[in-house]
C-alpha cells in the first residue's frame, strides 16, 4: 500500500491567498476613492474662497470720469491666507489691459456675467490655483468691463492632503490586517468539513466501510456520495475473496485428503513390495500437494489481510502457549521437548488470525528441521519490542542459503526429503512487515536455529 497522492497546492493556501488579494485591491481602491474625494472637497473649499476674494473686489470696483478705480479691502487678499504661507496674485484687468497686479498670471479668457471661473494654471512650474470672474461697469457714455483673477499656490492644501492621505493609510493598513486575519478564519472555517470528512475516515478502523454518515456541505456530496458507492463495492468484492480464499481451500484439501485415506487403505492391503512402495510415494505425494495447497492458500489469505489488518490486543504468550499444546502431539512423535519462558504477559496490537499463523509456521519449522529427543525453547519478550525468539538444536540454517530463505517457495538444503513447500518464512516475514516488524534469521553459536520474530 503507499501513502503517496499527488498533491498540487493547497486549497487553504489558493483560498486565503484569493481572499488576501482581494483585500489587497480593495484597500488600494478604496484609498484612491477617498483620496480623490477629500482632494475634490478641499479644492471646492480653496475655491470658494478664491472666489469670494475675487467677489469682494469686484465690488469695489467703480467707475469714475469714464475711468475705472479699484479700492479693494484690505480682507479681500488676507482672507487667503494660510498656515503653509501660500502666495497670492492677483490681475485687475480693464477690458483687454492689465490695470493692476501681476502681469505673470495668464489673461481671463471669455469671462462672462456673474459666473467665476476656476482653472489650476503652471506658474513656474508650480500648480496655482486662479479664480476669474468680471463685472460690466457702466457709466454716462462709457461701458467697460472689469475683470479680476486671484490666484493662490496650493501648499497648504497639499499639507492637509497628506496628512489626510496619511490616516487614510493607516486606516487602510488596519483595514488590510483585519481581512487577512479575517481570511484566515474564513478558510479555516471553510475547510473544517473537509478536513473532518479526512479525519474520520482515517480514523476508521480497517474493515469499516460503512458509508460515511455524517452532515457534510452542499459541494462536498457528490464526493462523498462516490466515496460511499465505492466503499459499498469494496465490502462487496473483499466479502467475495475472503469467501473465495475459504471455498478454494476447501476444495483443494478435501478431495486430497480422500485420496490421502483411500491410498492408506490400499496399502494396508497390498502385500508386493513395489507396491508399497508406489503407494507410500503416492502418499507422500498427496501430504506436498496438500501442503502447498495449504501454505498457498495461507499465504494468499495472509496477502489479502496484510492489506487491511485487523488491529486488536493480542497477549503473545497465550498465543504461543495455544500454539504449544495443539503442536505437542507432534512433537511427542519425535520426542522434541517445547519449552515456553516468558514474563506474565506480552500484549501487542495486531491480527491474531495472521500472528497466530507466522508463529505456527516457525514452531513447524523448527519441529520438523531439528532431531529427535532435542529442545526448542520459544522465548517471548516485551522489551524493547514485543518480540518472540525460537530456538531450536538442529543443524541451524543453511549458511550460504540464509539470505534467500524468506523468499516464496526457497527451500534449503537441509530440507531434502522433508515435506514442505518454502513459504513458511516467507509468510512470518510478511506478518512481520505488514505489522511494521521484522522477522530474523540466526545460527546459535553452539549450533542450532534461532528465529526472532518481532513486532
Ligand atoms: N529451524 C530451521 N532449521 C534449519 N533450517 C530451517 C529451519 N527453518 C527453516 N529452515 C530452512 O529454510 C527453508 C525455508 O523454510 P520455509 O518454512 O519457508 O519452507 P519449508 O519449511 O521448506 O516449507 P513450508 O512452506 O511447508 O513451511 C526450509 O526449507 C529449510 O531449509
Ligand atoms: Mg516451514
Amino acid at each position: 500500500m503507499s501513502d503517496t497522492v499527488n498533491v498540487s497546492g493547497s486549497l487553504r493556501t489558493r483560498l486565503t491567498l484569493t481572499l488576501i488579494g482581494g483585500a489587497a485591491v480593495l484597500t488600494v481602491l478604496v484609498f484612491v476613492v477617498i483620496r480623490g474625494y477629500v482632494a475634490q472637497i478641499a479644492q471646492q473649499g480653496q475655491d470658494s474662497i478664491l472666489a469670494a476674494s475675487v467677489s469682494s473686489i469686484l465690488d469695489a470696483a467703480i467707475l469714475r470720469e469714464g475711468a475705472v478705480e479699484v479700492d479693494f479691502p484690505y480682507a479681500s487678499l488676507s482672507m487667503l491666507s494660510t498656515d503653509a504661507d501660500d502666495r497670492v496674485f492677483y490681475a485687475i484687468y480693464q477690458d483687454d489691459g492689465l490695470l493692476s497686479g501681476y502681469d505673470i498670471l495668464p489673461e481671463p479668457t471669455a469671462v462672462s456675467g456673474a459666473a467665476t471661473v476656476h482653472r489650476t494654471v503652471d506658474l513656474d512650474g508650480t500648480a496655482i490655483r486662479m479664480a476669474t470672474a468680471a463685472r460690466t461697469l457702466i457709466g454716462a457714455d462709457t461701458r467697460t468691463i472689469v475683470s479680476v483673477s486671484i490666484a493662490q499656490t496650493q501648499e497648504a492644501l497639499a499639507v492637509t492632503l497628506n496628512r489626510i492621505s496619511r490616516n487614510v493609510v493607516i486606516f487602510g493598513a488596519g483595514f488590510f490586517l483585519l481581512t487577512v486575519v479575517l481570511s484566515f478564519w474564513a478558510t479555516s472555517t471553510t475547510i473544517r468539513p473537509l478536513r473532518r470528512l479526512a479525519n474520520s475516515i482515517t480514523r476508521r478502523g480497517p474493515d469499516d466501510l460503512s458509508p460515511v454518515a455524517g452532515p457534510v456541505p452542499n459541494e462536498m456530496a457528490p464526493l462523498v456520495a462516490s466515496l460511499n458507492r465505492l466503499m459499498g463495492r469494496l465490502d462487496t468484492s473483499l466479502k467475495q475473496s475472503e469467501d473465495f480464499i475459504a471455498e478454494a481451500a476447501h476444495r483443494v484439501r478435501t478431495p486430497l485428503a480422500t485420496v490421502r485415506s483411500h491410498a492408506e487403505a490400499t496399502l494396508q492391503r497390498v502385500d508386493r513390495d513395489e507396491n508399497r512402495m508406489a503407494l507410500r510415494a503416492m502418499i507422500r505425494a498427496i501430504d506436498e500437494s496438500s501442503r502447498a495447497a495449504g501454505q498457498l492458500l495461507d499465504h494468499a489469505m495472509i496477502t489479502f489481510r496484510a492489506d487491511h489488518l485487523e488491529r486488536e490486543q493480542v497477549d503473545l504468550l497465550e498465543m504461543v502457549r495455544e500454539l504449544v499444546i495443539r503442536m505437542t502431539p507432534v512433537a511427542q512423535m519425535k520426542d522434541i521437548n517445547l519449552h515456553v519462558t516468558g514474563v506474565d504477559s506480552v500484549v501487542a496490537t495486531g491480527d491474531a488470525i495472521l500472528l497466530q499463523n507466522a508463529l505456527r509456521n516457525l514452531i513447524d519449522n523448527a519441529l520438523k528441521y531439528s532431531p529427535p529427543e532435542s529442545e526448542i525453547a520459544i522465548q517471548v519478550m516485551a522489551h524493547p519490542k514485543p518480540r518472540i525468539e525460537i530456538r531450536d538444536q538442529g543443524p541451524g540454517f543453511p549458511p550460504d542459503e540464509i539470505d534467500d530463505l524468506t523468499t516464496r517457495f526457497s527451500r534449503g538444503d537441509n530440507a531434502r526429503g522433508i515435506i514442505g513447500s518454502g513459504l513458511g518464512l516467507t509468510i512470518a516475514q510478511d506478518v512481520a512487515e505488514a505489522h511494521g516488524g521484522t522477522l530474523t534469521l540466526s545460527n546459535l553459536p553452539g549450533g542450532g536455529a534461532c528465529a526472532t520474530f518481532s513486532l
